[in-house]
C-alpha cells in the first residue's frame, strides 16, 4: 500500500534514494544542514519501504525551487513522481504569491514529465537558458 508522508524527509532518506539513481553524494552533515531549510518535502512508502522523495527550498512566497525528486527506479512509471509533485505543487499553491517564480531543474529527458505540471523549457524569446554552477571545493589552489 502506497502511502504519503509530508515534512518527513531525513538525511538518511535522502541519502538513501539519492543514491539508487546515482546521484551525486553529500555527507550527512551537510544534509542534515540543507534540510533545516527545506520549506516542505514528501516521503511516499510502500508499506514501510521508502519508494520516493520530493522538496522545495526558497522564501516560500515569491520563489520556489524544486528539487530531489527521486523515485526508486524499480518503482518508477508507477504515478509516484506524480504524486510527489502535485504535492509539491499543493503547498506552492498555498504559499505563491501572484507571479511568483517556481524553478526547477529537468535531469537529461525528464523535461516531459515536468512540462505536465505546466513548467516551460528556456530558452524561450523572452527568457534565456536556465544557468547552474558547481561549487568545487577539491580545487588545490596553491
Ligand atoms: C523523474 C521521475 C521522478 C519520474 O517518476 P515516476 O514515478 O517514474 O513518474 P510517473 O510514473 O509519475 O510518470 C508520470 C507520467 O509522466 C510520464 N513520464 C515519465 N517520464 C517522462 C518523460 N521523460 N517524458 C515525458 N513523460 C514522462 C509517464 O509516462 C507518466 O505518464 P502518464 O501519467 O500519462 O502515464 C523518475 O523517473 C526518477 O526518479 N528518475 C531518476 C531521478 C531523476 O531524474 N529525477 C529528476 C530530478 S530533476
Amino acid at each position: 500500500m502506497l502511502r504519503k508522508e509530508l515534512d518527513a524527509l531525513t538525511p538518511e532518506l535522502y541519502i538513501e534514494l539519492r543514491r539508487k539513481v546515482e546521484f551525486e553524494d553529500y555527507s550527512i552533515e551537510d544534509v542534515t544542514q540543507a534540510l533545516e531549510k527545506t520549506l516542505f518535502s514528501v516521503v511516499i512508502y510502500d508499506d514501510d519501504v521508502p519508494v520516493g522523495i520530493g522538496r522545495i527550498v526558497g522564501d516560500d512566497r515569491i520563489v520556489f525551487f524544486i528539487k530531489d525528486v527521486v523515485v526508486d527506479p524499480s518503482y518508477q512509471n508507477k504515478s509516484i513522481g506524480t504524486a510527489i509533485m502535485k504535492a509539491l505543487m499543493e503547498y506552492i499553491e498555498g504559499k505563491a504569491c501572484n507571479n511568483a517564480y517556481v524553478g526547477l531543474m529537468s535531469t537529461p529527458n525528464k523535461e516531459g514529465f515536468y512540462k505536465k505540471f505546466g513548467f516551460i523549457e528556456r530558452p524561450t524569446e523572452k527568457y534565456g537558458h536556465g544557468m547552474v554552477k558547481f561549487v568545487n571545493r577539491n580545487i588545490d589552489n596553491s
